[in-house]
């Protein structure tokens, strides 16, 4: 890591985060909108790009600035069934207009959705709680599953990311080290498919469990939960073997924790072949959290849990969140389960994002800087590197590419520790020519940046 990347991660890095100290390079409009921030907003948000970028309408699968230049997405995992969608924006203002309350009196819009929802799990799975963020999710799974097991550690990935509140973001390693984790948090490496030979992944994984699950149980903290994004996506996007994750999960079962399935990344369709990331591993969670595209926009999250786990902290507690399973959160969520049904977008992800696979591979197969692809559905990473024999990260590279996806008007990301696998994301309703249209880009970009 250089220099840079170094003192970046220190103060909280972000892969592809704006960097102030480089606002004399920005154009006379960009700079005073970073410079109003700055004053207005205080130091702790960051940009996106070294030439922040401004967007002033969206519309399906683009983003449109100020000069109305349209920009391909194929990051955005929250508007994910399309910008602006007509229909969401109906059943929102349409509800909102007649009433929004929230959850302390009979409405049967939650209910008619919460049996929607349950009827995409397993039958273990019965209850669904709504909160407004994937954090509060997260934050009210771990508040269950310590109630529930009595214990307090929590296993994560080593870069983890599961929320902003006090709570969550102590088992968020890739906050950077100026975020305290808790005393209670263990981590363990992410499945590493290109490091790692695909038969050793799972007793690898295991391993590692197991020392921190023996670490927490010799502290007398026990194991409350392990916590995971079944696509690993902050560590660098991993798409471990079905198998491994039931391997861990057996594990930390037989020591008395729950298995929490973060599904706020890969949930709702997007990795193609199922609903649920978790649902390819053969595995049914304790408790699965959601968020992000659940109302395509409008702030809607939360927990499905088994029974038995809901039950003593239902019983001894109350749970209230004011904006959480509101009246207007439930018909945006609705709705947005109407068009990824009704426009196929499960089969959707899997039949465009096979094409966009074998682009991607066919790219990295005549070109030695990228390392590896992996991914499923519509979410792929692109791993770039030194060079084939160290496989050394080249995080310079990735965000020189990203930057130059930007300036020929296509977002994208980078991610992972060293920030150098590119973090592609597309929206379930990206078709064969926004494929087309990306490829030819990252085709392009590939040979500016040399
Ligand atoms: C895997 C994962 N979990 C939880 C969260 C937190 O969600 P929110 O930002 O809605 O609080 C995020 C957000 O990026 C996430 O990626």
């Amino acid at each position: 890591m250089n220099d840079q990347m170094t003192s970046l991660r220190k103060r909280g890095k972000m892969n592809n985060g704006f960097d102030p100290a480089s606002a004399a390079a920005l154009d006379d409009r960009t700079r005073d909108f970073v410079e109003r921030r700055a004053r207005l907003l205080g130091p702790a948000y960051r940009l996106f790009y070294s030439n922040p970028v401004e967007f002033t309408r969206a519309e399906g699968v683009f983003l449109y600035d100020a000069e109305g230049r349209d920009y391909l997405d194929a990051y955005n995992n929250v508007v994910s069934v399309g910008h602006c969608h007509p229909k969401i924006n109906a059943a929102i203002s349409d509800q909102m207009g007649r009433l929004c309350t929230h959850t302390r009196y009979i409405q049967d819009g939650i209910l008619d959705f919460a049996e929607r929802l349950l009827d995409t799990f397993e039958d273990d799975i019965g209850h669904v709680m709504f909160t407004c963020t994937g954090s509060e999710a997260n934050d009210l799974a771990l508040r269950m599953a310590k109630y529930h097991t009595g214990n307090e550690g929590i296993i994560v990935t080593s870069e983890a990311y599961h929320g902003n509140s006090e709570l969550t973001s102590g088992f968020s390693p890739s906050m950077g080290e100026n975020t305290p984790l808790g005393t209670w948090v263990r981590r363990v490496p992410a499945p590493d498919t290109y490091r790692t030979d695909a038969e050793d992944l799972g007793a690898w994984m295991v391993d590692h469990v197991e020392r921190q699950i023996n670490d927490l149980q010799r502290r007398g903290q026990g194991v409350a939960a392990f916590v995971a994004d079944s696509l690993f996506t902050s560590d660098g996007v991993f798409d471990p073997p079905p198998g491994v994750l039931a391997q861990i999960v057996e594990r930390v079962r037989a020591a008395g924790g729950l298995f929490v399935a973060d599904e706020v990344q890969c949930g709702f369709a997007r990795i193609g072949s199922h609903m649920w990331g978790y649902q390819r591993h053969g595995v049914v969670p304790d408790i699965v959290s959601m968020g992000k595209p659940m109302g395509n926009g409008y702030p809607v999250a939360g927990i499905a849990v088994r029974p038995e786990v809901a039950a003593a902290f239902g019983n001894d507690m109350r749970y209230f969140n004011t904006f959480g399973g509101n009246t207007v959160a439930m018909a945006a969520a609705q709705a947005t389960f109407d068009v990824i049904e009704e426009e196929g977008l499960q089969a959707n992800c899997a039949r465009v994002g096979a094409l966009l696979e074998e682009g991607l591979q066919a790219l990295a197969a005549g070109d030695e800087r990228i390392g590896d692809v992996r991914g499923a559905g519509l979410y792929y990473g692109v791993e770039m590197i030194r060079d084939p024999e160290s496989r050394a990260p080249d995080g310079a590279r990735a965000l020189a590419l990203v930057n130059e996806l930007r300036a020929r008007r296509v977002l994208i990301s980078a991610t992972g520790f060293h920030g150098n696998v590119l973090k592609i994301r597309p929206q379930l309703v990206f078709r064969p020519e926004h494929v087309a249209r990306f490829l030819e880009e990252l085709n392009g970009a590939m040979k500016a940046v040399a």
